[in-house]
């Protein structure tokens, strides 16, 4: 089986608030997407990178990764999931249905390409995929108002992260119909769910933080560094 790759690059940062969408912001003199790129392109499995950028994107053509031959574009979609369906598309012609495809925010530059090398060795043979995660550290409440009305079994509580790596036709399939029913798809996981399938989970990093808020870019650097 190949492997391809899907990169959602087209949103705009609101939670940010910088003056250039979140994805294009420096960190250690790089944008945050080269460094993205970058970690993705050091795992020798991935044949090709698929980014789906904003239709009036200005800095993608400056970016040294736009240069890679590994590396082609699309143009994403007004949420998460209408990108990653764009990208999906883009891969048509080459992806077969039971190859594999990874999709990884743009505003996850800290991925370590171990985490990538276990995702694929735990899945390998698998027929649905799976998706990187964490265990919960924290205690969960749940809430009403602001009153506590029960203590979660953290044991069961994971956060997914990103990498999330499915098998080429399963995946497009699922995120087609889910988006059509107006189902809420915040990953692809959810979207396979939503289809009646039991993704698996691969624990990954700490450090692979998806970048959101202005508090969040020290902490990046911190991790890139490592
Ligand atoms: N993304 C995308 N297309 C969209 C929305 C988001 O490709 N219509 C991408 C973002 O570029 C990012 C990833 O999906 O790499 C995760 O989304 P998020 O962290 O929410 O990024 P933004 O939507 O840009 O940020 P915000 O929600 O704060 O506006
Ligand atoms: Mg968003």
């Amino acid at each position: 089986v190949r492997c391809f790759a899907v990169v959602p690059a087209a949103g705009s940062g609101k939670r940010m608030g910088a003056a250039v969408p979140k994805q294009y912001l420096e960190l250690l003199g790089r944008p945050v997407l080269q460094h993205t790129l970058e970690r993705l392109l050091a795992v020798a499995a991935v044949e090709r990178v698929v980014v789906a950028l904003a239709a009036d994107d200005p800095r993608w053509p400056a970016l040294l990764a736009a240069s890679d031959p590994r590396v082609m574009t699309t143009i994403g979609g007004a949420e998460r999931g209408d990108s990653v369906l764009a990208g999906l598309r883009a891969l048509a012609a080459e992806a077969g249905p039971d190859d594999w495809v990874m999709v990884h925010d743009a505003a996850r530059p800290c991925l370590r390409p171990d985490d990538v090398e276990k995702l694929l060795a735990e899945l390998k043979g698998d027929p649905v995929g799976g998706i990187l995660a964490l265990p919960s550290v924290d205690t969960l409440k749940e809430v009403e108002g602001r009153d506590i009305v029960a203590t979660v079994d953290r044991s069961r509580i994971w956060r997914a992260l990103t990498p999330q790596l499915f098998r080429y036709r399963l995946l497009t399939e699922a995120l087609e119909r889910a988006l059509a029913a107006g189902a809420t798809i915040t990953d692809e996981a959810s979207a396979v769910e939503w289809a009646g399938r039991r993704p698996k989970i691969v624990e990954g990093h700490p450090g692979n933080i998806k970048i959101t808020r202005p508090e969040d870019l020290p902490l990046a650097e911190f991790y890139l560094r490592q």
